[in-house]
């Protein structure tokens, strides 16, 4: 009777654990965007069609990184899918904030059956568009564009007040459905090639940033390239006196 119970135990056991495994299969939205778009709080829409079977363990995610102008176009690279890694949590970011240039992201990471399901962008972007900024007061111009692979130009736009910079830089964003650049140029307050404040994985997208014209640091690494051409110098100098002297005694008495 005690083995019988067992089995019973065994049985509802093995059912329980089949049902658990039927729950733990998950459907997320899939889809990738990449591109330029004017005022995306208004015109993008989030939703993808297709699905995705994500395997066991899995969350779904919904990640974009947004970079551009208040009030005018913004570069989008957006993307949902199962995940493997990362834990619920919904992370936002202000990388970069206005007036000048903006860089936000935005990542969801969720575990129900499609719940990276975000359509607008309105309270995400939105928010960017509250510190609209009086243009062409302080003087400044900068090269201004914002490009997928290169700017083909760059016109010298008037900045708006409380920046005091320009900008010009390129982001490598890659991931497994996504692999592009961004050229960007324009007015900021932001010290340095640290339009994404040194932050390199957003959700799954890792990013790369990398300003051509650092002055600062390419003076940094002339100056060592300098300082090791020297000691080199003095390090031959030592060995042929380290090699006279041996040779001075190998032939003396
Ligand atoms: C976004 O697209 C989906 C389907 O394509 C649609 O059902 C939804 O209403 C759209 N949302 C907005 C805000 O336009
Ligand atoms: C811009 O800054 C200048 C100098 O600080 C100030 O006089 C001017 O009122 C500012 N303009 C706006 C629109 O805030």
């Amino acid at each position: 009777m005690g083995a019988c119970h067992f089995q019973d135990l065994l049985l509802l056991f093995l059912v329980g654990a089949s049902t658990l495994i039927m729950a733990q299969k998950l459907f997320c939205q899939k889809g990738t965007f990449v591109g330029i778009q004017e005022d995306p709080a208004d015109t993008f829409n989030w939703t993808s069609e297709k699905v995705e079977t994500c395997d066991n363990g899995a969350l779904c995610q919904e990640t974009i990184l947004l970079i551009g102008t208040a009030g005018t176009k913004a570069a989008i690279l957006a993307t949902k899918s199962c995940s493997l890694d990362g834990t619920p949590a919904i992370t936002f970011i202000q990388h970069a904030a206005a007036p000048g240039l903006v860089a936000i992201s935005y990542s969801n990471y969720c575990e129900d059956p499609f719940c990276n399901n975000r359509e607008g962008l309105y309270d995400i972007w939105r928010t960017q568009e509250t510190e609209e900024e009086a243009k062409g007061t302080t003087g400044l111009r900068c090269p201004t564009c914002l490009a997928l692979g290169s700017c083909l130009s760059a016109p010298s736009l008037a900045c708006p007040n409380d920046t005091d910079r320009c900008y010009q830089g390129k982001l490598e964003v890659s991931e497994g459905n996504i692999n592009s650049v961004l050229e960007i140029k324009g007015c900021t307050s932001i010290i340095g090639c640290r339009l994404m404040a040194g932050v390199f994985k957003v959700g799954p997208l890792w990013v790369k940033e990398t300003c051509p014209f650092r002055s600062i640091s390419a003076r940094k690494v002339d100056s060592g390239a300098t300082w090791f051409h020297t000691s080199v110098w003095k390090l031959k100098l030592l060995l042929m006196l380290l090699l006279f002297v041996l040779g001075g005694s190998a032939s003396g008495p």
